[in-house]
């Protein structure tokens, strides 16, 4: 019998502390393994754009425009439907009641944020909303720059809020420059974020089992 679908979303009411890099990311290594859907949810279609613009001989996630309640409910069933072994949920900057129902239709929430005060300030209201819907949930460090003293900082001030740090992008080039290209990061000659975009799913996957 084939396995459920996982269902894997990332949230954050914070735009550009990285959802949709991760979102694609994970998709991507993960669609090179087994059959794996990408829900973009966001009107902005950021994550749907990188797919229109990936070269067709590559293999890619099945990558869904589902901006809206309706779409989004529709495409998470066809998803489950058709036993896609991972779902990710690329989510919109908002953290409102709208979008609390695709919270709980996840088996983990990634949170991603960057190790900068500006990403702190409105953490609370991203976190609030993850722990009204009683999920497995995660931080994900993102642009992590090890060398700053934020980087220090910063593992103390997550500890706060109740949730484990489930794993680590670093702050790379590649990143900002194959999002729009279609690419992943190691697509764009960077081996090192292969590395770690590999090590980030295996953590999700466990952290998906084991919270
Ligand atoms: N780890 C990273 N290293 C370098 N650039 C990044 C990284 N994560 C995100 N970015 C860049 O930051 C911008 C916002 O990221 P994005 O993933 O679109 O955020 P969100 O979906 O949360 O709004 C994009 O230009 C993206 O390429
Ligand atoms: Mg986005």
């Amino acid at each position: 019998m084939t396995a459920e679908s996982s269902v894997v979303c990332v949230f954050s009411n914070k735009g550009g502390s990285g959802k949709t890099t991760i979102a694609v990311h994970l998709a991507l290594a993960w669609s090179q393994l087994t059959p794996t859907a990408l829900l973009d949810t966001d009107p902005q279609g950021t994550a749907t754009e990188w797919l229109k613009r990936r070269p067709a001989d590559l293999k890619s996630p099945v990558t869904v425009a589902c901006p809206g309640r309706e779409a989004a409910e529709r495409a998470l069933r066809l998803a489950r439907e058709e036993r896609y072994r991972f779902v990710v949920i690329d989510l919109p900057p908002h953290a409102t009641a709208q979008i609390a129902w695709l919270l709980q239709e996840s088996d983990l929430i990634l949170v991603p944020t960057r190790p900068t005060a500006a990403d702190l300030v409105t953490l609370q209201q991203t976190v609030d909303l993850v722990h009204a819907s009683k999920k497995r949930a995660g931080f994900i460090l993102n642009a992590f720059r090890p060398q700053l003293v934020e980087a220090r900082e910063i593992t103390p001030i997550l500890a706060k809020y109740g949730m484990p740090i489930i794993g680590v992008l670093g702050d790379r080039i590649a990143y900002s420059r194959g999002l729009p290209a279609g690419l992943g990061g190691h697509e764009v000659g960077d081996p090192s974020a292969d590395e770690e975009v590999m090590k980030l799913a295996k953590r999700v996957i466990k952290a998906r089992n084991d919270l």
